[in-house]
């Protein structure tokens, strides 16, 4: 009498919580989340030390697996020949796919270094028939180019496009990443993106401890808080929370090969 029985619908796509903010009670954190409605995480590698604690996770938590991979703000001269660690740490069993990996403007970092490591790391996934996890921040444009050019499988993290950018990143076989930003006033973009894109190809994220939805907007964010982006986003398509809950963990399933 009372039980509650929890869904496990929860599947948070991208994560970091081998960042610091997670220090003080990162185990009873992921303990409580797995007991509660968080079925899978993705943590995602942003240089080879964060790959290494990503698969550290995975192997002591069932719920979790890896993404290996290096960040465009995490570059420097070596970053070329790190990809073949990344290549060796992408052959654990619990490694899911390549990221976090992409292009960022916004930070100062030689844009043809980044071109260079990214298009490395996206060959290497193909390679492996592997997803990718990919960051753009004010590259749309060169984003684009090298995802038609070297059409990969995988999830573009964090969406911050125009529906038709949104539209073609879905007739190239890729998943769009929604989280927080969805649930924030001036979302107007993210809103018509959910708005417009089917369900079937959006899969739902946190990038905590960053971008926290709203009510929670500020504080750290985890795992549990996908619930107010599922909210939000049965609102804007009028659905349940649960039909989104239960549509975007078999999307992720699908897109990271996981199979539980
Ligand atoms: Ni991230």
């Amino acid at each position: 009498m009372g039980f509650l029985i929890y869904m496990k619908n929860i599947f948070d796509t991208h994560a970091h919580y081998d960042d610091k903010a997670f220090d003080e009670d990162r185990d009873a954190l992921f303990s409580s989340m797995f007991a509660e409605n968080v079925c899978c995480v993705v943590n995602q590698g942003t240089d080879i030390a964060s790959s290494m604690r990503s698969i550290e996770f995975a192997e002591k938590y069932d719920g979790v697996y890896a993404s290996v991979g290096l960040h465009p703000e995490c570059l420097n001269e070596n970053s070329m020949s790190d990809i073949s660690e990344i290549e060796k740490l992408a052959a654990h069993p619990k490694t899911a796919a390549i990221g976090e990996i992409g292009l960022d403007y916004y930070y100062d970092i030689s844009k043809d270094l980044q071109k260079r490591v990214f298009i490395a790391q996206i060959e290497l996934a193909n390679a492996l028939s592997m997803p990718v996890n990919i960051h753009d921040r004010e590259a749309h444009g060169d984003t684009m180019d090298i995802l038609r050019q070297m059409k990969p499988k995988g999830i573009l993290h964090c969406f911050s496009g125009s529906v038709e950018m949104a539209k073609e990143i879905v007739g190239l076989g890729m998943y769009i990443g929604i989280g927080g930003v969805v649930t924030f006033k001036n979302a107007r973009k993210t809103v018509e993106v959910v708005s417009e894109i089917p369900l079937e190809r959006i899969v739902l994220e946190t990038d905590c401890p960053y971008l926290s939805p709203v009510p929670n907007r500020g504080k750290r964010n985890d795992s549990t808080n996908i619930r107010y982006v599922a909210q939000r986003i049965a609102e804007i398509k009028s659905l349940t929370e649960a039909e989104v809950l239960n549509t975007t963990k078999a999307n992720a399933k699908r897109v990271y090969n996981i199979k539980i």
